[in-house]
């Protein structure tokens, strides 16, 4: 059994950032809800606690909060942000609001080190810090001394060495943190005793007996998008079970350039049962008319859920179901409350309807990036493993309004200048996600000496951690000329193109 790393969840925005950086010090660790009851917290035998930030504020009616107890199991804590001043209000220090104080701070802070603490090892004396609170710990609780500090926050890390209890106010997982993996190298190896023992190595087999076992001579039914996880989930499954597995893949016709036949041509060579539905017209026809962000996602989401319901029900008796959830989505559903801000639709999304003996998702343990490294060790080609993500509408959500066979043609052939400028550049690995959106807008412009009145290509570049906030790219001017003058001349229909320079918050990745 690997070595593991409990993160509980106050529910902060960066709660899932913390979990990925402690694997990518190849330290397994678990999200739990901060709910979760002390005995379970103990059945992992985990060798550090990391209590995570939240919206909260402790003293609230309500607020999340942790069993004392969990402070004397003699495991290492580590608690940010909230995490930090649940800690010490609880082992009966003090809280306060930051803004009565002056000690509010949100940003890139420089923030004082006191490194004779094994947290701070191999640190200067002084760099920058990522705050963003609005409460700080005004007084500590016996047995705890200050390690850490900045010019409105007295406080900004608290320790008590021998109980091996860890605070900080900022936030050592969010990169503006200059030490902020150091501070968790630290903690994992220098405080916890991590020895760095998960990896890959032998995932695949395990997974593949694993597999194996459970389905026996059953069928498994997988709904492929050609995205990273479905399509890792399927190779793995079917290097398991080969032909029992049937991969349904259904073009609804909002795809990219040239990604249905790469997807058909992959799959195909492979030994699985894979079929394409060709369900184009029928996609088309249901957004026919339709105008609305939110009712155009909901008629893709229901006519792919019928597609894929009628192939299935076509195919025979399906024991298992499988899916390419990932440990993000795990996460993620296991928190409540949230605003829909768009509902997101995945294709493979789940028919609940269809009676199945079991759900199969090989992948719910691994972050994205371990998919790509596990997809690479399975041999699935890089154009795949290296995929950016894309919504499951694909397109049609990149069409503003109406869409139609014209536009999409047009945008798929923006997309793909776009793109290939980019890459022909090698500026793909600088940016997270990059694509051409086709406006709702048409302007005048003038081609030789006649007027146009044609449409305008937005083109949006970001670069983010965890699609949750995001920033435009700085892409140089010369490959946006490039991107421009190559769209207008080859692109019919378009005579104006655009770059996106907003972040996400307040816009989002998406148009629509
Ligand atoms: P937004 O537009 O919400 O996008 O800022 C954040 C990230 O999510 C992707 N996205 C989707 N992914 N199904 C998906 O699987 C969807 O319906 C969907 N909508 C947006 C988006 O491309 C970006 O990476």
């Amino acid at each position: 059994m690997n070595q593991t790393v409990v993160v509980l969840d106050f529910g902060g925005q960066y709660s899932r950032l913390i979990a990925r950086r402690i694997r990518e010090c190849r330290v397994y660790c678990e999200v739990l809800p901060w709910g979760t009851p002390l005995a379970e917290i103990r059945a992992k035998q985990p060798i550090g606690l990391v209590l995570s930030g939240g919206p909260d504020s402790v003293y609230a009616e309500g607020a999340p909060r942790v069993d004392a107890e969990l402070f004397k199991l003699g495991i290492p804590v580590l608690g940010i942000c909230y995490g930090c001043q649940l800690m010490v209000k609880t082992l009966g220090g003090t809280v306060s609001p930051a803004q009565e104080d002056g000690a509010r701070e949100y940003g890139r802070t420089r923030t004082f080190f006191k490194t004779d603490t094994p947290l701070f090892s191999d640190l200067p004396a002084e760099s920058i810090s990522w705050m963003s609170h609005g409460d700080y710990v005004s007084r500590l609780p016996e047995g705890f001394r200050v390690f850490a500090s900045t010019e409105h926050c007295p406080n900004a890390g608290v320790l008590n060495a021998e109980k091996r209890l860890y605070g900080l106010q900022f936030h050592p997982e969010v990169r503006h943190t200059e030490y902020g993996t150091q501070i968790l190298r630290n903690f994992l190896f220098g405080i916890c005793g991590a020895a760095g023992d998960w990896s890959l190595s032998g995932f695949s087999e395990r997974m593949i007996r694993q597999i194996r076992e459970q389905v026996g001579p059953g069928r498994v039914l997988l709904a492929l998008s050609g995205g990273v996880d479905s399509s890792v989930a399927s190779v793995l499954l079917s290097k398991a079970v080969g032909k029992q597995l049937v991969c349904v893949y259904v073009d609804h016709g909002f795809m990219r350039k040239n990604e249905t036949e790469e997807i058909c041509r992959y799959f195909s060579s492979l030994d699985l049962d894979f079929r394409m539905v060709d369900a184009r017209e029928r996609f088309l026809k249901a957004l026919s008319g339709v105008r609305d962000p939110e009712q155009k996602r909901h008629i893709i989401g229901r006519e792919f859920i019928q597609v894929f319901s009628d192939t299935a029900a076509s195919l025979g008796r399906m024991e298992y179901l499988a899916q390419g959830t990932i440990y993000p989505d795990v996460i993620e559903s296991g928190q409540t409350g949230g605003q829909t801000i768009k509902s997101h639709h995945n294709v493979g999304g789940l028919p609940e309807t269809i009676g199945f003996k079991a759900i199969i998702e090989p992948l719910r343990l691994l972050f994205k990036d371990e998919v790509r490294a596990l997809g690479r060790q399975l041999g699935v080609p890089e154009r795949i493993v290296s995929r950016q993500p894309f919504p499951g509408p694909g397109l049609a959500i990149r069409v503003i309004g109406e869409v139609t066979q014209g536009k999409l043609q047009i945008v798929r052939e923006a997309d793909a200048v776009f793109r290939e400028v980019l890459e022909s550049r090698g500026l793909q690995t600088e940016i997270d996600q990059y694509f051409a959106v086709l406006t709702d807008m048409r302007t005048v412009g003038v081609m030789g000496d006649a007027r146009t009145y044609s449409r305008t290509v937005a083109l949006r570049a970001v670069c983010t951690d965890d699609f949750m906030t995001a920033d435009f790219a700085r892409i140089p001017y010369e490959a946006l000329e490039e991107a421009s003058r190559r769209i207008i001349n080859e692109v019919s229909g378009v005579n104006r193109v655009v770059y996106d320079i907003s972040s996400k918050p307040p816009a989002t990745v998406e148009y629509e």
